[in-house]
């Protein structure tokens, strides 16, 4: 087995002892990028470590890689992308729209035998095979969050943002002996959402932990912030395990009064949470 962590997925990978392949991307003139692998990769089973956030641009030399390394004679080529895009246009929304899902998870199973992700966002959608055809492997950063709140936050409530949210949120406040609350949300935009959220008074001492699988534009979680302020809360921890956000958006979480904590699946200094141990221990 060998390991090829592209685009900044080297961190993710530190501890891990697997063999690397070593591949060189050259970018022509024109744009075009040729792939070369500087490694054997003879009958070996090689896995891409590649978090697909900003997945426009990494799609191309992702499966330039995936095919090159099968030209090289790689025995079966596996993606794991900590980060899977292209999991929330899950429907068609609005007449002549394209379920990106869909065609995405198609392209995806075209060059890979296997895939392995973390926490993808699953809402309409329930199982990822119902739209990849490889076999897929689904990890959850539940753990590695109940365990960082049960060591840091005394009297913690876990609250999620909406009823997608309650799959991971249970899980969360399982592992960290916490109660937890579900709010309702609705998406107005891409960048407004409302929501709807009173908690019971019984929980007023309790420090109030938002968790969320994506924060993107950090709209969801700043609402929900700005509403439970309203209702006299305040100590806000927001938790998210894919830290898609820009650093703008982290600035308004800071000046909302909350923390921001997030997991490594994306390169963020906000990062505290580390998923490395889980997607390694999936191996064994
Ligand atoms: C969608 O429903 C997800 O679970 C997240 O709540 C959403 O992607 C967060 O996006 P944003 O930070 O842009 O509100």
């Amino acid at each position: 087995m060998l390991i090829l962590p592209l685009f900044n997925s080297d961190a993710l990978a530190s501890q891990w002892t697997i063999p690397r392949v070593k591949v060189a991307m050259h970018t022509f003139p024109d744009g075009e990028t040729r792939v070369t692998i500087l490694s054997s990769v003879k009958g070996e089973d090689v896995y891409i470590l590649a978090s697909l956030n900003a997945p426009n641009e990494k799609i191309l030399p992702l499966v330039l890689v995936a095919d090159t390394l099968r030209t090289q004679g790689a025995a079966s080529v596996h993606l794991i992308a900590p980060y899977l895009a292209y999991m929330r246009q899950d429907k068609a929304f609005h007449e002549g729209e394209g379920v990106s899902a869909v065609y995405f998870a198609r392209l995806i199973s075209r060059y890979f035998d296997t895939l392995t992700t973390i926490d993808p966002h699953l809402h309409r959608i329930h199982q990822l095979n119902e739209i990849y055809t490889i076999p897929t492997k689904v990890l959850h950063a539940s753990t590695a969050i109940g365990q960082w709140i049960k060591d840091t936050v005394e009297n913690p409530l876990i609250i999620g943002p909406d009823s997608e949210s309650q799959q991971w949120v249970s899980e969360v406040a399982a592992m960290s002996g916490a109660p937890y609350v579900i709010a309702d949300k609705h998406r107005l935009s891409d960048t407004k959402v409302s929501i709807q959220l009173t908690i019971h008074e019984d929980y007023r001492g309790c420090r109030p932990i938002l968790v969320d699988d994506i924060i993107a534009s950090g709209k969801t979680l700043l609402t929900s912030v700005e509403l439970l302020k309203q209702q006299g809360w305040s100590r806000f921890i927001c938790i998210g395990v894919h830290a898609l956000f820009s650093e703008a958006t982290a600035a308004q979480f800071k000046k909302a009064g909350a923390t921001l904590i997030t997991c490594d699946t994306i390169q963020q200094s906000t990062n505290k949470i580390s998923l490395s141990q889980l997607i390694a221990h999936s191996f064994r």
